[in-house]
């Protein structure tokens, strides 16, 4: 079954941080940090969920007003057991499809090969490195997406 793609609710972020502590562990938001996003949904930020009755997926972006301004992926991931079932994928065209008009940019270690490919593969072309940038010595890579390019 495919999952519905909808906007996060405040209940689920107990799910969400349950999620993302398996997908990141020790890098995993805290409760904390997720209530922050979820208080800036009416700010900045939009959170959508993958949702098959329980929450296996999940996307956060930075969206600020000013449409001039560049959009940025904050956080994307699918629970490890349905991975490479479409769910990513979905999640991406959900939230690149409140980005019309707009520049995205993300950063992705460079060695997470799953990620970088799944945004490869949505036209993200990499514009630049952060040389050494995560706490293992690993490059950041810096990708960016426009519709009209
Ligand atoms: C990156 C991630 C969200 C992809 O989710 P997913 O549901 O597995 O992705 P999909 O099944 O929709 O795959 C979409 C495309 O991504 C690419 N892709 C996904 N997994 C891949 C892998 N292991 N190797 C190479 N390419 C991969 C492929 O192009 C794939 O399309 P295809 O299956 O038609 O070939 C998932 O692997 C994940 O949660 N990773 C851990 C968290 C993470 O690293 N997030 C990104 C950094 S914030």
């Amino acid at each position: 079954m495919r999952p519905a793609i909808r906007a996060a609710v405040a209940d689920d972020l107990p799910a969400l941080a349950a999620l993302d502590e398996v997908c990141f562990g020790p890098a995993a938001w805290s409760t904390v940090a997720w209530s922050d996003e979820f208080e800036r949904l009416s700010e900045d930020r939009v959170i959508l969920v993958a949702d098959e009755g329980a929450v296996v997926g999940y996307v956060v972006l930075l969206v600020p007003p000013v449409v001039a301004d560049v959009v940025e992926v904050l956080r994307i991931a699918v629970i490890p057991a349905e991975r490479r079932t479409g769910i990513g994928g979905q999640l991406m065209t959900a939230a690149l499809g409140r980005c019309a008009g707009r520049t995205v940019l993300l950063e992705v270690a460079a060695g997470n090969e799953s990620a970088r490919g799944m945004y490869a593969g949505f036209g993200f072309e990499e514009i630049s490195r952060r040389r050494g940038y995560y706490g293992d010595g690993e490059d950041a890579v810096i990708m960016r997406w426009r519709i009209d390019e």
